[in-house]
Parts: structure tokens; C-alpha cells; sequence
């Protein structure tokens, strides 16, 4: 058996603890042999390919990003390099090249999707679902999230005391696409006096209000804010669009607009920060060490038993896997009725809405 591996799109921490489980349970209980696929979809396109073996996997376990690197531009089915045609054949012809009786993509919804095209034109294919975002459906975690979260929360435990010092308004804009995940669970994590979702778009007189009652009785606000979060009436903060790529609109710096809109509201100083890359960089999490290597081992096994379309999952505390027609191209946000979003206004945290819980969804 002869089995490739590829990383697709964004990095993430927890990349390479799959490429290791996926690589050595599938030699140590198959006898396979294990080729990685550079740069995501593009290794096939231009025939960059490497063995795996335990070598090669060996001491790979906390390192950050891919050592196969990744790319999140190509698409062999709109091919970047063609001027957007369908060159999904020459893929095929490279798998028929090598000899791979089949593939397991790690990625997020992009990469889910063209995994599921090769699938339909004869590649046995099994998916891990990957991203900082969380965004993921029918996983309740993809590998990445749980180390998002903890830069997150660490970003916010260093602005308090700043903010604290001097009685500031300390901005702190989270990643995470079109969903939340990332800015409520490191908000959270991080006790951020508010926190605002692209779920719930925000009403910036009640955020102000906060902050001024903050003002008066501790002195200083903690504001954690999705980069896909927007004030009521308004579009979400695009800080780049990408030519050439099938996912082209960047968000970013809507805690800055933020900051500006809020400056004349209130009293104090207001400062904002951009956490960007830094939330995907570094070491994966010891929790996220392990959930990666469950994956990466349940892929394998899927491989082994030949049950090919399927993504793995994270259902409670129990690996399981769905067919990839179920998640490609699809994304989840946090529900409304999410009981973390109950205990954040149970406990005093602002969502920048007069009444919570009557949120539009995206
Ligand atoms: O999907 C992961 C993610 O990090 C998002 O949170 C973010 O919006 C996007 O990727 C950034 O992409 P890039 O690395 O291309 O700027």
C-alpha cells in the first residue's frame, strides 16, 4: 500500500503530530509506504514529493507549522497557475505516476472540498480537519484551536496589567474567519470585560457603556473582538483581497476601526492590537499534541479498513468520522444558544448587545 499525505491551506500547530501518527501507525501496522506531497494540492501539480518514514517523522511531534509545507492558493480544479482552469487531470496523472492507492488531506473546508472532487474522479481520499478557527462541521474541535486560544488568552493576561496600569481600554482582535470560536473561548480564557463575535454584530453605544462604567469603578476595560466581528449596520473590516485564490478576502482591523470609534465616546485611552499570525506560529498545545495524533491515528486506520470520503471528528471525547460531502466547503458558527455565550453574560461579560441571545446568524 501506498499512501500520500498532504497539509492544505493556512498552517496550524498540530500539523506535523498528524503527518508523525498518520506516518507511523500506517507503517508499523501496515507495512505501508508513506509518500508526503509538498505545499498542499501544488506538490501535485508540480511533482513535489517526499518519503516518509520514521526518520523522517522523528522529533516532529511539537514542532509548529508543516514540514511539508503548505499552500493555500491552489486549487488543481481552478488552477492558479493556468489562469483558473480545470487541471485537476495533470494532478491525477502525478497520482498515477507515483503510485498512491490513496490520500489523506489535512486542512479545513477548502482543502475538504477538493479532497471530495478527487474522490469523485476515482482517489480514495480520507480527511483531518484542521484549523485555528474551529469552523469545522461535525467536529467539535479541529487541532489548532485549543493553541489559538491560549495565545489568546495569554495576549489578554498581559494586556490587563497594562491596561490596568493605565486605566486603559485594551483592544485585543482575535483571528477566526467568519466565526467566533477563537475570540469567546480566548475572551473567555483571558477574562475579557467584552467580547464581541461576527455572530452577534455589535451596537458600539453599548460597548462605550461598558467602558464608561468600567471607567468609574475599575478603571480599565479588556475588549477581545473577532476580526470577522462588525458594529451593527456595518460590513466586516476586509484588509486584503487575494488575486488568484479561492478564498481571496482577508479580514483584519476591525479592532483598530474599533478603537477610533470608540476613542471620542468615552474618557480614557483606548489602544488596540492585532494578535494575526502569531495565534497559528509555535508549538502546538499539549491537548492539541494529542488530539492531532488521534486524528492522525484514526486516519490511518480508516485507511487501513479502506473507508475512503470520510473525514475524522471529534464528537465529546470520542474520535469518530463523516462523509466528506458533509463538511466540504461548509463552515459553523458559534450557535446563539451556545451555553458559553449564557456563562459569559451570567457573568457580567458584555457581547456588545443590549439583549443577548437575538443574533442574526451569517
Ligand atoms: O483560517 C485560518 C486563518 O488563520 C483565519 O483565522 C484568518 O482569517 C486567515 O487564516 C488568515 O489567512 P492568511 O494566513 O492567508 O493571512
Amino acid at each position: 500500500m501506498h499512501i500520500g499525505i498532504l497539509t492544505g491551506g493556512g498552517d496550524c500547530p498540530g500539523l506535523n503530530a498528524v503527518i508523525r501518527a498518520v506516518t507511523l501507525a500506517l507503517i508499523n501496522e501496515c507495512g505501508a509506504r508513506v509518500t508526503g506531497i509538498e505545499r498542499g494540492f501544488l506538490g501535485l501539480m508540480t511533482r513535489q514529493v517526499r518519503p516518509l518514514d520514521v526518520d523522517a517523522v522523528a522529533g516532529i511531534l511539537a514542532q509548529g507549522g508543516t514540514i511539508l509545507g503548505t499552500h493555500n492558493k491552489c486549487d488543481p480544479f481552478h488552477y492558479f497557475g493556468a489562469g483558473g482552469a480545470d487541471k485537476s487531470g495533470d494532478a491525477m496523472d502525478c497520482v498515477r505516476e507515483l503510485g498512491l492507492d490513496a490520500l489523506v488531506a489535512i486542512g479545513g473546508d477548502g482543502t475538504m472540498a477538493i479532497a471530495h472532487r478527487f474522490e469523485a474522479l476515482g482517489l480514495p481520499v480520507v480527511g483531518v480537519p484542521k484549523t485555528i478557527d474551529n469552523d469545522l462541521c461535525h467536529t467539535d474541535r479541529s487541532f489548532g484551536f485549543d493553541s489559538a486560544v491560549a495565545v489568546v488568552a495569554e495576549a489578554l493576561d498581559r494586556l490587563e496589567t497594562t491596561a490596568r496600569s493605565h486605566g486603559r481600554v485594551m483592544i485585543a482582535e482575535t483571528m477566526g474567519r467568519y466565526a467566533g470560536w477563537i475570540a469567546l473561548e480566548g475572551g473567555m480564557a483571558g477574562a475579557a470585560d467584552v467580547i464581541l463575535l461576527p455572530e452577534q454584530p455589535f451596537q458600539l453605544e453599548v460597548v462605550a457603556e461598558r467602558c464608561r462604567a468600567r471607567e468609574n469603578r475599575e478603571g480599565y476595560t479588556l475588549i477581545c473582538i473577532a476580526e470577522g466581528a462588525r458594529a451593527e449596520g456595518q460590513g466586516m473590516t476586509v484588509a486584503a483581497t487575494l488575486a488568484d485564490s479561492p478564498d481571496p478576502v482577508r479580514l483584519g482591523g476591525v479592532g483598530a476601526l474599533l478603537q477610533h470609534q470608540l476613542q471620542p465616546l468615552i474618557r480614557s485611552e483606548v489602544r488596540a492590537t492585532l494578535l494575526g499570525h502569531v495565534q497559528r506560529g509555535g508549538s502546538p498545545t499539549p491537548f492539541d499534541r494529542v488530539l492531532a495524533t488521534r486524528f492522525g491515528y484514526h486516519a490511518a486506520q480508516l485507511v487501513r479498513r479502506g473507508e475512503y470520503g470520510r473525514m475524522v471528528t471529534l464528537t465529546g471525547s470520542d474520535i469518530a468520522s463523516v462523509p466528506l460531502v458533509d463538511v466540504a466547503g461548509r463552515t459553523r458558527s458559534v450557535p446563539v444558544d451556545h451555553p458559553l455565550l449564557a456563562a459569559a453574560t451570567g457573568l457580567g461579560v458584555s457581547l456588545g448587545v443590549s439583549s443577548p441571545g437575538t443574533a442574526a446568524a451569517l
